[in-house]
């Protein structure tokens, strides 16, 4: 990878993973480049939990319904969650993190996923959120953004085409 803007190019959403685990040195990298994330007020209400084992990644991946089965194949998975007590912006906050991460992942060779939990429901009566929380642990007053799934890339997945941007989404001085 020559660049950021090549790495920006070939970040693509990995959903298949080989059987092989993420190396702690490159755990280690991922979850410093979140601790390093801007946060409004550096107010850095972000915590993160990295999974690991099997079972509990299997169980996770049945916190929707649908869009996050492919979890239970992933070697890792990073829960982002994080202090609303501490600031109105947390869910910015934790989503620059989150994309922190899967840009780390990518710059190391690693593909990965964002699934969402915030505002997502396991079932009629358990919100995605709730299920996840008692399941980890997770103190009340925390919201749980997204789980990052990440893994070696089992998959190919085409990089974006800098001739496809819809530059007409981009204004110049007015809408
Ligand atoms: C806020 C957000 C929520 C997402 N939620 C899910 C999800 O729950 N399950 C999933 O498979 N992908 C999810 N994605 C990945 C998107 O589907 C993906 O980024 C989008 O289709 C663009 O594809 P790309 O990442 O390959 O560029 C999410 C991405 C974002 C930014």
């Amino acid at each position: 990878m020559n660049s950021f803007f090549d790495l920006l190019k070939n970040r693509r959403s990995i959903r298949k993973y080989l059987p092989k685990a993420v190396e702690a040195d490159k755990i280690s990298q991922i979850t410093k480049a979140a601790l390093m994330s801007p946060s409004s007020k550096r107010s850095n209400p972000w915590e993160f939990i990295v999974v690991q084992d099997d079972v509990t990644l299997k169980t996770l991946a049945d916190c929707r319904p649908h869009g996050s089965q492919f979890l239970a194949g992933s070697p890792l998975g990073i829960i982002v969650t994080a202090d609303t007590t501490k600031t109105d912006v947390w869910m910015e906050d934790a989503s620059i993190a989150a994309i922190l991460l899967q840009l780390q992942a990518q710059d190391l060779g690693l593909g990965s996923c964002w699934i969402q939990v915030y505002g997502r429901h396991k079932d009629d009566v358990t919100t995605t959120e709730s299920f996840i929380r008692s399941l980890l642990n997770i103190p009340e007053h925390y919201a749980v953004l997204c789980i990052i799934s990440i893994g070696y890339p089992d998959e190919e997945r085409k990089p974006y085409d800098e001739d496809k941007l819809v530059i007409s989404k981009v204004h110049s001085e007015k809408f």
